[in-house]
């Protein structure tokens, strides 16, 4: 199962202009949070967020919030994306990739969830 997603970086930087860290929290955990160096890397996160919630076919609401998807990254700085246990069980998820890109204002993920058999 796969989603998609394009974020254009400067809503977001309107929002982080407008309610600060606020506008980072509501979509992103401290832990996250401290990976941003830059609102293009949060206009990633967000995209990789919408793109997990369309992987699962739900797009993001109850069923799959922002905070029931956690992004890491590698030591080489390689996006990981995780879901809640909750979401894993319920949609058979056995493993999820993620790739991100930005460029000319835009950000864009994609997400690629492995079932089980
Ligand atoms: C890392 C690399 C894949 C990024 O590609 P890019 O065209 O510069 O930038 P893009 O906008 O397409 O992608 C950026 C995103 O790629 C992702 N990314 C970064 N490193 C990655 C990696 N090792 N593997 C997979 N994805 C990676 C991140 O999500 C990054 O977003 P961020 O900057 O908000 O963290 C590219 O620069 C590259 O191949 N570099 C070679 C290694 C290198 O020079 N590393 C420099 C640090 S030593």
């Amino acid at each position: 199962m796969i989603g998609i997603d394009v974020t254009s970086v400067n809503r977001i930087k309107k929002m982080h202009d407008k309610f600060g860290e606020r506008a980072y929290k509501r979509f992103l955990d401290e832990e996250e949070i401290a990976l941003v160096k830059k609102v293009e890397t949060a206009a990633g996160f967000w995209a990789a967020k919408e793109a997990a919630s369309k992987a699962i076919g739900t797009g993001i609401g109850k069923e799959c919030a922002f905070h029931d998807i956690k992004i890491k990254k590698s030591k080489k700085g390689a996006p990981k994306l995780k879901y809640t246990k909750k979401i894993r069980k319920k949609y058979n998820i056995k493993k999820t990739f993620l790739s991100i890109t930005h460029d000319e204002g835009l950000a864009i993920a994609v997400v690629n969830n492995v079932l089980k058999v």
